[in-house]
């Protein structure tokens, strides 16, 4: 995010307009919390996880009169464009926001959970992607050291691509995702497959999907029925989504950002920039964040052919 801003900001300077930051999103849209920022202000900040303008859940920018306090504010500032960085909420505020009043908004895709239609890949998955696989390789030494079998639950909702992801990277023997449920019997004998062939630990990455948590109750069904290994949970919740971007994040940040502003300078509006196949890719926001399609069979296929 912090990459994103720093660009967005260095890009208006360079091609000579003004930039303000507007902390906490909408809400301080709403509020008036807008500042101005120089090249200075964002100096030194694409090392750095969270967003130095914070971020926030407006729930009265689903509302008209919150919208319209929101324009007045725009009004007040004299801000005649928007880059909106966010994920799904951002996006169908931006569209109803840019229709209602006519202010010009292009998104930035910026989510962990790499859920948007015209984007290989969201600004943060790539960095949330690496801290999982640490953390479940640490993870893999106790498991192999004392014969467990440990379940890892990382973040997502509605959505595996984190899962599927640090699962192959981390040589993970199964993989829960909500793209492609896998029951618990099924679960159980790819174990007890695993366990006959002298296999001295097992690793579970599960996607929280849509409840945070409910790894521990899966966790305990297993155990019920297969009780080879020793069962252990680990829960790597909000983990993911701090630290120090990686560098593919930094650059993928930083090149949004740039084309954000050129692509308001050349009235583009309505419109996520993402890159597909490394190239610069233009989403309306409705088809960015409508039934996401983004869920590769071929991974799956790749982790169980490596899982033996
Ligand atoms: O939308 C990104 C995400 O990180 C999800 O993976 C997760 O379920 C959610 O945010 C957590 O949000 P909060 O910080 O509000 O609990």
């Amino acid at each position: 995010m912090n990459a994103a801003v720093r660009a967005v900001v260095r890009s208006c300077i360079f091609y000579g307009k003004e930039a303000v930051g507007i902390y906490r999103g909408y809400d301080g849209m709403i509020s008036g919390d807008i500042v101005s920022l120089t090249s200075r202000s964002v100096s030194n900040i694409i090392q750095r996880g969270g967003t130095i303008l914070k971020s926030a859940r407006s729930k009265e920018f689903m509302t008209p009169e919150g919208r319209n306090s929101a324009y007045q504010n725009l009004l007040k500032h004299n801000i005649d464009a928007i880059v909106a960085i966010g994920g799904d909420g951002t996006f169908r505020g931006a569209q109803i926001f840019s229709e209602e009043f006519g202010v010009p908004v292009v998104g930035l895709p910026g989510t962990i959970d790499n859920d948007l239609n015209g984007t290989d890949f969201t600004i943060g998955y790539d960095t949330a992607v690496n801290t999982a696989t640490v953390a479940i390789d640490k993870v893999r030494d106790t498991a192999s050291s004392h014969n467990r079998l440990f379940f890892i639950e990382v973040m997502g909702r509605h959505s595996g691509q984190i899962a599927m992801r640090c699962s192959i990277a981390s040589g993970a023997e199964a993989t829960m995702l909500p793209e492609q449920p896998m029951s618990v019997d099924e679960l159980v004998k790819l174990l007890e497959n695993g366990a006959g062939r002298k296999k001295s630990s097992s690793l579970v990455v599960v996607a929280e999907g849509g409840s945070p948590g409910h790894t521990i109750e899966l966790a305990k069904e297993v155990n019920e029925r297969f009780s080879h290994y020793d069962t252990k949970v680990t829960i790597l919740g909000h983990l993911l989504r701090g630290g120090a971007p990686t560098v593919a994040d930094r650059v993928l940040a930083s090149r949004l950002g740039v084309v954000a502003v050129e692509s308001l300078l050349a009235n583009k509006s309505g419109v996520m920039v993402g890159v597909v196949n490394n190239e610069i890719k233009f989403t309306p926001f409705d088809h960015a964040t409508k039934n996401v399609d983004n869920f590769e069979q071929e991974m799956l296929r790749i982790a169980s052919i490596l899982s033996v």
